[in-house]
């Protein structure tokens, strides 16, 4: 089982990723954790281009391309071989990021992100979780880390509120395959609610 974790920057989404892998391993199932920009060699070199710098270092349409690469040797190194050996991967973001983040903040690029995904990824995950939750509160968590990877977050709160509405909107055109949860709740709350949609859609 394919399974990716969505939200806006800071929304909790790689604590949750963690503890999921967590739980899931604790019930003796095999699990790779991962994430995306990265999640291979190259991917991470790849992501280093498009986290670090300014925020105008990119145009959205550049953006697409270069997260696409990154996913296809994401797909090819890590989710592929370990879908093949029986295991269940869990990432950090998949192709619903580039849809919302560069497909729905700059202009409708949605076609553009839609037919590049068809023609080089083309798969998409069995299960996603999307942790939606006030993008004022989520951005005051993310800008106190100070990763240096912050270009993203630096967009500022309009943009934030843009992805917001854009993953719920994907939630909707997808509900077979998405699930919105409530991500402004206490972190274990959130992290059972997660677990028990898994083990639903593992049974
Ligand atoms: P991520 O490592 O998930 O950051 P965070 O843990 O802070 O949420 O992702 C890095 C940034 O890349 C994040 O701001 C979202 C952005 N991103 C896109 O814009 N498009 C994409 O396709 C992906 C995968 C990420």
């Amino acid at each position: 089982m394919f399974i990716s974790l969505e939200g806006i920057d800071g929304s909790g989404k790689s604590t949750q990723a963690r503890l999921l892998a967590e739980a899931l391993r604790a019930t003796g199932r095999d699990v790779v954790l991962t994430r995306e920009p990265g999640g291979a060699p190259g991917a991470e070199d790849i992501r280093r281009l498009l986290v670090e710098g300014a925020p105008e270092r990119w145009s959205a349409e550049t953006e697409i391309l270069l997260f696409t690469a990154a996913r296809r040797d994401h797909l090819e190194r890590t989710i592929r071989p370990a879908l093949a050996a029986g295991k269940i991967v869990v990432t950090d973001r998949f192709a619903d990021s580039t849809r919302v983040y560069q497909g729905a903040t700059r202009g409708d690029l949605r076609g553009l992100v839609d037919g590049i995904h068809d023609l080089a990824i083309g798969v998409e995950p069995d299960l996603t979780l999307i942790l939606d939750m006030d993008p004022e509160a989520a951005l005051s968590r993310g800008l106190a880390r100070k990763s240096g990877e912050d270009r993203f977050e630096e967009f500022g709160l309009p943009f934030q509120n843009a992805l917001r509405d854009g993953f719920r909107a994907l939630a909707a055109q997808y509900p077979g395959r998405c699930h919105l949860v409530d991500a402004g709740r206490g972190q274990e709350t959130v992290a059972a609610d997660l677990l028990t949609t898994v083990t639903k859609a593992l049974a």
